[in-house]
């Protein structure tokens, strides 16, 4: 299987206007949901862990982490935002690593960019094979109404040396929703474009959790995100659904 890179001619917008965005977010609800539950110098795996900042703040907290990611220009940024973590170029449905951890996270959309029910499935597998006994998995994902409120316009960046301009589409019958950037940047003295389509696929909750269970975790919960509240309760409202479960 071709590694997924198609963040690659991205990954210098992303880690200068999205590396940062998730983590206040996100921080409270992976201490909520599973570093309380974590010894102190514990193992996470950062799935699809872009361009590292999460890492660098679980190393701060004292944990022992491994990132992997499918981008290498991505992985480049997060030596750089996490000097002495490991960051390895793999493919989250194809991975396989010599080390057990005690949780595998992976967070902000990363596995909707996984666009069918069977390579979710994948992932899953490989997540469980990288998990101890008792591990943990937590991930989420963008819901149906994430997609529907959020993913549906354009907006753009405009400075002096780069100007990206994005489109977000949902298609409701597909349940795919693509992102697309132009990205125009200025390197001594001439400009450069690149284009970059990105796909997500809005997976139904009932189809993760059966997939979850095909692939033996065991206590799979489930919770409602969204950018005003922060956790609240899975309900169609809510535009991000956190999965956690264990590998027993
Ligand atoms: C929206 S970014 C999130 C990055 C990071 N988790 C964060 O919180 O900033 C999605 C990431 O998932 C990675 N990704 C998507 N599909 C992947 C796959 N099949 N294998 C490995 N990485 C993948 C992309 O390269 C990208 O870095």
């Amino acid at each position: 299987m071709k590694i997924y890179s198609s963040y690659d001619p991205f990954a210098w917008i992303y880690n200068r206007y999205w590396g940062n965005s998730f983590l206040p977010f996100v921080l409270p609800v992976l201490d909520n949901l599973v570093l309380t539950k974590l010894p102190k110098n514990a193992r996470i795996l950062d799935l699809c862990c872009g361009t590292g900042q999460l890492a660098q703040q679980l190393k701060i907290l004292g944990y022992r982490i491994t990132g992997i990611d499918g981008s290498s220009e991505m992985i480049n940024y997060a030596h750089d935002n996490a000097p002495g973590v490991e960051f390895l170029q793999a493919d989250a449905r194809s991975f396989q690593l010599p080390q057990k951890y005690h949780a595998v996270v992976s967070v902000f959309d990363s596995l909707n960019h996984i666009i069918s029910t069977r390579e979710l499935s994948l992932v899953f597998h490989s997540a469980y094979a990288a998990l101890r006994s008792g591990g943990l998995f937590m991930f989420d994902l963008n819901t149906e109404a994430g997609y529907i409120y959020e993913w549906n316009g354009d907006f753009s960046i405009i400075e002096d040396d780069h100007v990206c301009v994005m489109r977000n589409a949902y298609n409701q019958k597909t349940r795919i929703a693509d992102f697309d950037a132009t990205i125009f940047r200025l390197i001594d003295d001439s400009w450069y474009r690149h284009d970059v389509v990105l796909y997500q696929k809005c997976h139904a909750s009932a189809a993760v959790k059966s997939a979850l269970k095909s692939a033996e975790f065991t206590d799979i919960e489930t919770y409602g995100f969204d950018w005003q509240s922060g956790m609240r309760g899975l309900d169609k409202d809510a535009g991000r659904a956190f999965f956690l479960c264990r590998k027993p």
